[in-house]
């Protein structure tokens, strides 16, 4: 298991808090559903029911934010560029900062917010079905001291910021249809001291100094989830380099110790080796640039940012592994649904023992059939379904280890070949979109030409260790 399945700040959703909204007087996503004129609260995913919203689909997020170090206040101004999915009297985004205006079309807007983490929208006049248009929100306020699904997610001091986390935040920075199953393209303008650097998703595209601020523009070319949206501001040592025409930017926290930041550099340096590495086994990398950021605050995980995943330190090299094959797993093939966290987690986690295969040479099947008798007697770490974990539960380690575990026992099941070719054949055909479980299940029967559903009970869903058989890839 990686550091990424360290100490978390996320915590059990406390069921309390969805109760409470509930009973707030919101209509509950499926009934508002059911009105056409309506944009409904949640995007309809159980675990997090207030999570997305109905009856929109951003294409484009334009968002400008200023971050004071002194007050810890956050003001920005976002524009959505947006598709309205049925006729919209009102429809709702999700943004935990108070708002102080919202336009459509450049016409004011009327607006609410009903419980902290919805805006609701109102127009002048209604949105029709299938109209694209332009939203801005301005908004402002102190996001270190917003909870939300038992998440504090600002981390903070008086000298360097980190909005990174997963599965929630976004609504702590700008406004979104919070939800990976509605990816957009990225504007982001970071203002913040000028002795500071803002660092985020995709190329660097300006750098405007006026007097003592700074604005750093970076713009994402591909669909990108809203979690994965990356606000960065500190003193880092940056490089920036490109190797074979893939543009690449690193940047560490000055705040770290000279042996850490050195170290950290040596590693992060080794982002496009290594993402180059993962293309030749998984199909032509996704997206315009790689890199990564080593922060000097305290992140407890590291996160799989679009193109800049970051890192709570220098990252070993099964980590880097881990948080770049996320660029496929996970970033290009998003999971449709916060259940089918498997496909992220087991597949960034198998690479890892894949690396270990290929560069140290301890076979990632021994390491399985090691696992499985260390485990074996362990009932807990065996009753997880982690086909379907739960909310408070989306990474638990049996995702991480069990997870990676049963994509090794599918390689050794269908074979390397069909293996590989199932995998490329799935990041291909989903590329910048999303898939469900089910779904890599259909193609892995498609592509091995055999049933599977007995595999992926036995390793996803039976609440036991899998027997020590060939259908289960243990022999
Ligand atoms: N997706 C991240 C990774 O494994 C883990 C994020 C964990 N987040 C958290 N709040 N604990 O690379
Ligand atoms: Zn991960």
């Amino acid at each position: 298991m990686s550091r990424t399945c360290g100490a978390g700040r996320v915590r059990a959703l406390s069921l309390a808090v969805v109760c409470a909204v509930a009973l707030s007087g919101l209509p509950s996503a499926a009934t508002v559903a059911l009105d056409t004129t309506t944009g409904a609260p949640g995007i309809g995913d159980p675990y997090w029911p207030l999570d997305g919203n109905g009856g929109i689909d951003v294409r484009h997020y334009d968002v400008a934010v200023d971050y004071d170090f002194a007050t810890g206040e956050l003001s920005g101004t976002t524009t959505l560029t947006m598709a309205a999915r049925t006729d919209l009297a009102t429809f709702h985004l999700d943004l935990l900062l108070p708002v102080t205006a919202v336009s459509v079309e450049g016409v004011p807007a009327a607006f609410a917010k009903p419980v902290e983490h919805e805006l609701r929208v109102t127009p002048a006049t209604v949105v029709a079905r299938d109209d694209v248009v332009e939203v801005e929100v301005t908004y402002a306020g102190r996001p270190g001291s917003i909870v939300y699904a038992d998440e504090l997610n600002w981390l903070a001091s008086d000298r360097e910021l980190l909005a990174a986390n997963e599965p929630h935040m976004a609504p702590w920075w700008y406004p979104a249809n919070d939800h990976p199953s509605d990816k957009a393209t990225f504007d982001i303008a970071v203002t913040g001291p000028a002795t500071h650097q803002a660092v985020s998703n995709g190329l660097l595209v300006n750098r405007r100094v006026d007097g003592a601020r700074a604005t750093t523009q970076w713009r994402v070319l591909r669909p990108m989830t809203t979690y994965n949206a990356l606000l960065a501001l500190g003193r880092y040592d940056v490089e920036q380099t490109t190797r074979g025409g893939l543009p690449s930017y690193v940047a560490v926290s000055r705040d770290l110790p000279a042996f850490e930041r050195s170290a950290a550099l040596r590693q992060l340096r080794r982002s496009d080796e290594i993402t180059a590495w993962l293309a030749r086994r998984l199909g032509p990398y996704p997206f315009e640039s790689t890199g990564g950021l080593v922060t000097g605050l305290p992140a407890g995980f590291a996160l799989e940012n679009q193109t800049r995943p970051t890192y709570p330190g220098a990252p070993d090299t099964e980590l880097l592994v881990h948080e770049l094959g996320h660029q496929w797993f996970g970033n290009s093939v998003s999971v449709r649904r916060w259940r089918d966290i498997w496909l992220n987690e087991g597949f960034a986690q198998f690479l890892q023992h894949y690396w270990l295969e290929t560069h140290r040479g301890q076979p990632a099947q021994q390491w399985l059939r090691k696992t499985h008798r260390a485990f074996a007697a362990t009932r807990g770490f065996w009753r997880l379904d982690i086909a379907d974990p739960g909310a408070a539960r989306v990474f638990d380690n049996a995702v991480y280890v069990r997870g990676a575990m049963a994509v090794q026992a599918l390689r050794h099941r269908i074979g390397d070949r069909t293996f590989w070719r199932l995998l490329r054949a799935w990041t291909d055909r989903r590329r910048h979109g999303t898939g469900g479980i089910g779904d890599f299940r259909t193609l892995a029967e498609r592509v091995a030409r055999q049933p599977l559903d007995g595999f992926f009970r036995a390793w996803l869903s039976a609440p036991r260790a899998p027997a020590v058989t060939r259908r289960n890839g243990l022999r």
